[in-house]
């Protein structure tokens, strides 16, 4: 139908189905969700109204909703081993949002997350955030060896006295402790928040350790490594409850009316449709094989001499400090896409460079390995993305800031015509489209 109505969004459409086929994508919180997750979201459920909860709707007509709703949220609770959850987040935004909003007072209540230039996330209490602009918040870092420094962290946490210690992040590449920050937590009377967005489809595939015993509240988005549509799952597990049997109705509240007005159901439907996917045998095999992958490329990436942030990954991630290779991190990943290869420029710890021009690059293996892609790959995938940087060896990017953008205008400009990486493009694309894409 679309095809004949709108000609120009249907090919814009067709446009990125194609780009996304020809291309490796490796930004590690993007993945190719099943055509039945999209053929949910692409239904009547998004022409309905169904403000409120399951048998308590401000509006008529939400019987089919309601069983939508109730469904998404059994299966979640079965998925993750918790007691209560909410389904309603439009995206991971809202999602920690709402549990700021459910535990906290307003100016007075303290967030202690990872700072965003170590890997946490903006959501986190970041300054440039709604969560650090409406609350008090602190930041803890990486150690020297980019790990967790839990010793650190305590020590920070006695002295700061949060209200919410959030865990759980955006670019770090190692298992998370779960375990360690529930007792920190515990020791100084705060929440923990395990935000497990990035690595939650490794958790339930049992690819990653599971926040569940150890954190009172667990959120999630669903469209990552989980494989879902966009959204998110705010969950609440028996410690939680333990410590306010009310943490569930308090979570409801803050995302309506706290935030957010009807949800969407044709989403919830189709965050149902994935999460059956995710308990089935076959993506216990997915989890494991993006840990498999990930490990394979790091150990290739690391034979060219990459920087690994930490030295390597245990997840779906890998974070790489350029540095040692003379080439930042903007000018990396504008060269990788021009070779096909999609990932991002990203700070590594204790970085002196600008968030636009930062040293490193980010990339992961969850959407690669839902395409098929073993570990014998990635032997590929690491030598093309050396030849690239190899080849943009020579682009310095000057200190001085009007310097930088003169040379960086030009290097955009001349990029897209560079004869070796157009040669790398058309290998990557010509292997890449082997492997098959839902859609
Ligand atoms: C750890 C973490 N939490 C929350 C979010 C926010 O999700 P969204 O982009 O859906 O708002 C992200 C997104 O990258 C994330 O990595």
């Amino acid at each position: 139908m679309l095809k004949k109505t709108d000609p120009q969004v249907y090919s814009l459409i067709r446009e990125e189905a194609k780009r996304q086929k020809e291309v490796l994508e490796m930004i590690p919180s993007e993945n190719y969700t099943s055509t039945s997750v999209l053929e949910a979201l692409g239904t009547v459920l998004n022409n309905k109204y169904s403000e409120g909860y399951p048998k308590k709707r401000y509006y008529q007509g939400n019987v089919v909703a309601d069983k939508v709703e109730t469904l998404a949220q059994e299966r979640a609770k079965k998925l993750f081993g918790v007691p209560y959850v909410n389904v309603q987040a439009l995206s991971g935004s809202v999602m920690n949002l709402a549990v700021y909003f459910a535990l906290l007072e307003p100016v007075r209540g303290k967030i202690m997350g990872m700072s965003l230039a170590f890997g946490g996330h903006l959501t986190h209490g970041q300054p440039q955030s709604a969560t650090g602009k409406f609350f008090r918040s602190v930041l803890y870092t990486l150690g020297k060896d980019g790990k967790l420094d839990f010793e650190a962290i305590e020590k920070q946490a006695m002295r700061e006295k949060p209200d919410i210690i959030v865990c759980g992040f955006t670019a770090y590449p190692r298992l998370i402790d779960f375990k360690k920050f529930g007792v920190i937590a515990d020791k100084v009377g705060a929440y923990l928040l395990a935000d497990i967005s990035h690595i939650a489809g490794l958790v339930v595939g049992g690819a990653h350790p599971s926040p569940a015993a150890y954190a009172h509240i667990v959120t999630t988005t669903t469209h990552k490594t989980l494989r879902g549509p966009r959204g998110a799952l705010i969950m609440v597990t028996e410690k939680g409850l333990k410590k306010d049997p009310e943490l569930g109705r308090k979570i409801d509240m803050a995302i309506i009316p706290g935030l957010q007005g009807g949800p969407h159901d044709n989403q919830t439907a189709a965050i149902a449709v994935s999460l059956r996917e995710a308990g089935k045998p076959a993506f216990k095999k997915y989890a494991e094989q993006i840990v498999a992958n990930s490990k394979a490329l790091a150990k290739e990436l690391t034979g060219y001499g990459f920087d690994l942030v930490s030295g390597g990954s245990d997840n779906h991630l890998i974070l790489i400090d350029l540095k040692n290779k003379g080439v930042n991190g903007a000018v990396a990943a504008l060269a990788l896409e021009v070779a096909n290869i999609i990932l991002n420029k990203n700070g590594v710890p204790f970085d002196t460079m600008p968030p636009f021009y930062p040293s490193g690059i980010r990339l992961g293996t969850p959407a690669i390995t839902t395409r098929g892609l073993k570990e014998r790959d990635m032997v590929k995938i690491a030598g093309w993305m050396n030849s690239v940087i190899e080849e943009v060896r020579n682009i310095e990017l000057p200190k001085d800031k009007e310097k930088r953008t003169e040379v960086w205008r030009d290097f955009r400009r001349e990029v897209v015509k560079n004869k070796k990486l157009l040669a790398i493009a058309k290998e990557v694309k010509s292997f890449a489209t082997k492997f098959p894409v839902p859609a």
